[in-house]
């Protein structure tokens, strides 16, 4: 193995000292007729406020559940997860989801879908209006707020989404796959343009990928996770400068910590062929 560092899983963190504090937290599913599925194994994990962090591993190994649980879409079976000083029971403006699909309404227009969140929540002010057409100009869609979806590429459709995530001002985004449906050369232009978004409106970051390069490029932190039950098996630190360049995708560095990752799902025995 290489010379990245590896940590285990913290140890319980206190609320409140961490952007995102992941205490215990343990997810089991009630399948009526069924045996319980434990879809995450009690879980410690803290971010800084800021950081990027990646989870990483195979189908069904507790990637969106851990989202879940941390954006108060489902309820936790044990432990808890906080929020700044916040203790997550509900979904709350401050945290922001990005989704595989980006999900926007096909009669509004880019702009009318970005406002949505704000104009449901009777949010939506003068600023509001005016940071999403900004953040719609940064990631180069300014001349598209007035389209409708089925008039943009899937890229576009999901910047939108991204936009969409970003106009309330959350301070944490979570983001399931959020690129996994695109062409590679679309996904590689996105990151880079996450990367930027993230660096001028800093956010504490927790990306969901299958890729393992994906997760490299973009992150501070990887969490490898392993299914049956669902758990992070190991913690792998990035220590690669910022900002992060296309050329860094044939820097040997980067060859590195690919591989030592996906080592790291062969000893965890997590690889079933589709990673
Ligand atoms: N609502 C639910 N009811 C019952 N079981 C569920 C439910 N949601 C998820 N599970 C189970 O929990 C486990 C973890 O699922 P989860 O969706 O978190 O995995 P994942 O890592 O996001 O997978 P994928 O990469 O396929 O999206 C799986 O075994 C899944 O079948
Ligand atoms: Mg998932």
């Amino acid at each position: 193995m290489a010379s990245v560092a590896h940590t285990a899983p913290s140890a319980a963190p206190t609320a409140g000292a961490h952007a995102i504090s992941i205490e215990g937290a343990a997810k089991i599913y009630r399948v009526s007729g069924g045996a319980p599925v434990e879809a995450l194994r009690p879980t410690h994990l803290d971010l800084q406020p800021g950081e990027f962090v990646s989870l990483v591993g195979p189908s069904g190994c507790g990637k969106t559940t851990l989202l879940k649980l941390i954006s108060g879409l489902d309820d936790i079976t044990s432990g808890r997860v906080a929020v700044g000083d916040r203790i997550v029971t509900k979904p709350d403006p401050s945290v922001s989801v990005v989704f595989q699909r980006p999900a926007l309404l096909k009669w509004y227009t880019v702009e009318q879908n970005v406002l949505l969140p704000a104009k449901v929540a009777g949010t939506l002010t003068k600023e509001v209006r005016q940071r999403a057409i900004d953040l719609l100009d940064f990631i180069g869609l300014g001349d598209f707020r007035h389209r409708y979806p089925s008039e943009l590429s899937g890229g576009m459709q999901q910047r939108t989404a991204i936009v969409r995530a970003l106009a309330g001002e959350p301070q944490v985004l979570l983001m399931d796959e959020p690129f996994s449906a695109l062409d590679e050369f679309t996904r590689e232009v996105l990151h880079d343009e996450l990367l930027r978004l993230w660096s001028e409106h800093p956010k504490t970051v927790i990306f969901v990928t299958h890729n393992i390069a994906e997760a490299v490029y973009l992150s501070d932190r990887v969490a490898v996770m392993a299914p049956r039950p669902g758990r992070i098996e190991q913690i792998v630190d990035i220590e690669l400068d910022r900002p992060r360049t296309p050329e860094l995708r044939t820097d040997p560095r980067f060859f590195e910590l690919v591989s030592d990752i996906r080592s790291c799902f062969h000893q965890a025995g997590a690889l079933g062929g589709n990673d």
